[in-house]
């Protein structure tokens, strides 16, 4: 979960630092987007170092020379939480102003935004201000009205910023709004394996784990408790939701899988799994001394999938992942078929845009019954979510 924190210039402000300690231990990634009167108001040192990441204030800026570009911003981002939103952010939403990164990225969203008003209660319900906040909520945005309480000025009404905790429940409701994996254990397979020639050498591949990650962390999102049995790779991952499983060869991830296969609903295999490993490994490292040429005997690999397959119970559905290089649609079938898969995501290559180290990826998913969905390029994350969309609208 992206979440993308605005803050604007009001007293409330001051919640936010507790906000953003609640979000992250959800395990939700943060960054803080300020306007810059909101600086009055609450340090971006403090919110950066919860955060763990720089806030971002202006479009440019002029010490560093770094440019904060608000259509990647927005694109970053799950959701855009305005909190607390004055009511002149409010009025300049509504009129599609643009003359701060803060509204820049609000135009450039194509994810939800919510927004939580909050200022004095005259302010509040004065009618510019109402019009402002249904005209918002037309337009799309979720509203979360002010609270009724003691209000910064000492009066008391409508227009106070919900305590971090509710502030919370909100958002984690509007994130949950897609909860369809609630309650499924799903083992996803990710990385590459290593298969050991000797104590330093190995047989690998380029695979970076990212689609497998991605894959974890929608389905952690959608409710699932996933196990993520992760070859070697540079991503990582912190969702309470997902339990990290490391290994390193081919067996080792065939075994996780095989301990836990019993209790799990779904299975996604996205790893890019040896399919040789030397017969024996070196007990040591293998001298150069040891002739002019060498040949390595190689023996299979388990295959995972196909062992799910054959295992498979009537309440599970396994999803296999094919990378070709030549006939796709053919091979993909295929092993459709032969591993007893119920999907296929093929893999197609888009120069530059897809493939193992690409953020962005081009599938099309084979069905049993010879159904076919073609996605176009997205990033990882969306393709994610729209192979989850394809097996939750067709069980
Ligand atoms: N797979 C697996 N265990 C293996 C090999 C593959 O679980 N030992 C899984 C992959 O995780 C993927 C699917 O099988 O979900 C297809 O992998 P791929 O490498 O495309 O196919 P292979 O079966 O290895 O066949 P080939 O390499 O000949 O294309």
């Amino acid at each position: 979960m992206r979440i993308l924190l605005g803050v604007t210039a009001g007293i409330a402000a001051y919640k936010v630092p507790f906000l953003i300690r609640l979000l992250v231990k959800q395990g939700a990634e943060v960054r803080c987007v300020m306007t810059p009167d909101a600086r009055d108001f609450v340090s971006p040192l403090v919110l950066s170092t919860l955060s763990n990441h720089p806030v971002a204030i202006e479009f440019w800026n002029k010490e560093t020379g770094a440019w904060n570009n608000h259509v990647a911003l927005a694109e970053w981002a799950d959701l855009l939480v305005i909190c607390p939103c004055t009511a002149n952010t409010l009025s300049k939403m509504a009129s599609g102003a643009c003359d701060n990164l803060l509204l820049a990225i609000f135009l450039s969203m194509r994810n939800k935004t919510i927004l939580f008003p909050a200022m004095d209660l005259e302010m509040y319900r004065h009618p510019t201000v109402q019009r402002n906040m249904d005209q918002l909520e037309q337009d799309g945005s979720i509203i979360v009205p002010a609270e009724y309480g003691e209000l910064a000025s000492g009066l008391s009404g409508q227009g106070r910023l919900p305590e971090p905790e509710t502030l919370l429940e909100y958002i984690l409701g509007v994130v949950a709004s897609k909860r369809d994996f609630l309650g499924k254990n799903v083992v996803v397979t990710a990385g590459p394996t290593y298969e050991a020639i000797d104590p330093v050498r190995f047989i690998g591949n380029h695979a970076s784990g990212k689609m497998g990650l991605a894959l974890a962390e929608r389905l952690a999102e959608r409710g699932a408790d996933v196990l993520l049995v992760l070859g070697p790779s540079k991503c990582s991952v912190s969702h309470p939701k997902i339990k990290v499983c490391s290994v390193v060869s081919a067996e080792e991830m065939w075994n996780e899988v095989k301990n836990n296969w019993d209790s799990m609903d779904f299975g996604f295999f996205a790893a890019a799994v040896a399919d040789y490993q030397p017969e024996r490994a070196s007990q040591h490292k293998i001298k150069k001394s040891a002739g002019e040429s060498m040949a390595l005997t190689l023996v299979k690999t388990p295959d995972i999938l196909a062992w799910a397959g054959k295992h498979k119970k009537e309440h599970q559905r396994i999803i296999g992942f094919a990378l070709e290089t030549q006939n796709g649609e053919v091979n993909a079938k295929e092993k459709l078929h032969t591993k007893k898969a119920d999907y296929m995501v093929l893999n197609v290559p888009v120069e530059n845009e897809s493939g193992f180290n690409a953020e962005t990826n081009k599938v099309c998913i084979f069905g049993k019954d010879d159904r076919l969905w073609d996605i176009p390029l997205m990033q990882k994350r969306e393709v994610a979510n729209a192979i989850l969309n394809v097996i939750t609208n067709t069980q």
